[in-house]
């Protein structure tokens, strides 16, 4: 790549060469040697003015173009300008070049620590708001403790007395909403502690089979009850490193959503895995109401529902997908979704084999269990 100041140079120097050396040629051949030298002299001046020329031009024309290049570099590093180094000589043009652009580097810098600050109170927004639903969290949880206990024991009618039909309603009532918030409130306190990185998991080696086992041995009676054929499918059974609370947790998720979109008839639900190299994955299917595109882009996003009041057999808060995408990244998988509406939909999510030798798990454990 060459040069302005080359270029320019390379131009006017074989110019100002030509020029006098026509003038030596014309003075070697003519033979009025007067009229030659007057035109070697004249020749001599045309070139040193071209070569002088050269020098100014490249001055006035290279130096801002190179100044304007090195703020730039300099803007695209530290987002800012520290020096100004304007210089009013010379090419207007270029000049206003400069300064406009000085000006623009200016705005976007200002722009740009603005950004930066607000972002730095956003996140502090943000962390008091944690800290804020965290204490709320624990603030409902404690006078929930003597609720429940009250309930359960109005309820076996042993020690409070006998209730008649109505009070036991109203009980009943009373005992399955403290449910709902109790379920609310851990909810909302697992989601905090995913969100700052503190869920704990353990990475114990399990077969992915009994993982499978375990979710379908825990829904038979609730598939049975409301007419759902529960089927389970497992290819081959590999260990993965998994947390088998955990997992169950997130296998409750998926079959209780699936059980509330599922159609009056029918309805069918397949659990299971499939081989997928470095991993095991993990699957629940079933044929219920499904979902468009737009809404399985949101449905990992907490408090995300997609409106299905009049489908939907089970109310919820929307946190169960964020939770469960949350345990399976705390173990080092992922998870998504296929669905088609009115079809059904499938949720899948990936373990990873436990394929390291067993003092590296045993290192992997002591730190995960650190955290
Ligand atoms: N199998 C499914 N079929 C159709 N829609 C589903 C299915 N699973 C989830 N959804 C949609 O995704 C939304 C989010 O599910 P998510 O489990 O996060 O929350 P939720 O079930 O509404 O509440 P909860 O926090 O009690 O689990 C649901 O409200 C529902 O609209
Ligand atoms: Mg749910």
């Amino acid at each position: 790549m060459i040069k302005i100041k080359q270029a320019l140079f390379l131009i006017f120097g074989i110019t100002s060469f030509i020029i006098f050396y026509i003038g030596i040629l014309n003075y070697i051949t003519t033979e009025d040697k007067n009229i030659g030298m007057v035109i070697l002299v004249f020749s001599a001046i045309v070139s040193s003015g071209t070569f002088f020329a050269t020098f100014y031009i490249s001055n006035n024309l290279t130096k801002p173009i190179e100044l304007l290049a090195r703020r730039m570099s300099e803007f695209s590093k530290y987002n800012s300008i520290r020096k100004n180094g304007l210089d009013d000589k010379g090419i207007q043009e270029l000049y206003s070049l400069n300064k406009n652009f000085k000006e623009m580097t200016r705005k976007v810098g200002d722009a740009l620590e603005k950004e930066k600050q607000l972002n730095q109170e956003l996140k502090e927004i943000d962390s008091k708001k944690t800290e804020f639903m965290s204490m709320i969290s624990h603030e409902l949880k404690t006078p929930l403790m003597p609720i429940k206990g009250y309930v359960q024991l109005l309820q076996k009618q042993e020690m409070m007395g006998q209730l008649n039909e109505k009070q036991l309603d109203a009980i009943n009532e009373i005992s399955i909403s403290a449910k709902k918030l109790e379920k609310l409130i851990q909810d909302v306190l697992m989601a905090q502690k995913i969100d700052l990185g503190k869920l704990s998991v353990e990475k114990d080696i399990i077969e992915s089979k009994i993982l499978v086992e375990n979710a379908y041995k825990a829904f038979v009676p609730a598939c049975e009850e409301n007419g759902v054929k529960l089927m389970m499918s497992v290819t081959a059974s590999d260990k993965v490193y998994s947390d088998s609370d955990r997992i169950a947790e997130v296998f409750s998720n998926l079959i209780c959503n699936a059980l509330a979109f599922l159609p009056e008839k029918d309805a069918t639900l397949e659990i299971g895995t499939k081989d997928n190299s470095n991993f095991v994955t993990f699957y629940v299917k079933d044929n219920g109401v499904g979902m468009s595109d737009d809404q399985q882009q949101n449905i990992f996003k907490k408090f995300y529902q997609v409106d299905t009041s009049s489908k939907r057999k089970k109310e919820g808060s929307g946190l169960g997908l964020a939770i469960c995408e949350g345990i399976v990244k705390a173990l080092g998988g992922k998870m998504w979704v296929q669905s088609k509406l009115g079809k059904g939909t499938t949720f899948y999510f990936d373990l990873p084999k436990a394929k390291i030798p067993i003092q590296q798990f045993r290192s992997v454990k002591a730190k995960n269990s650190r955290n």
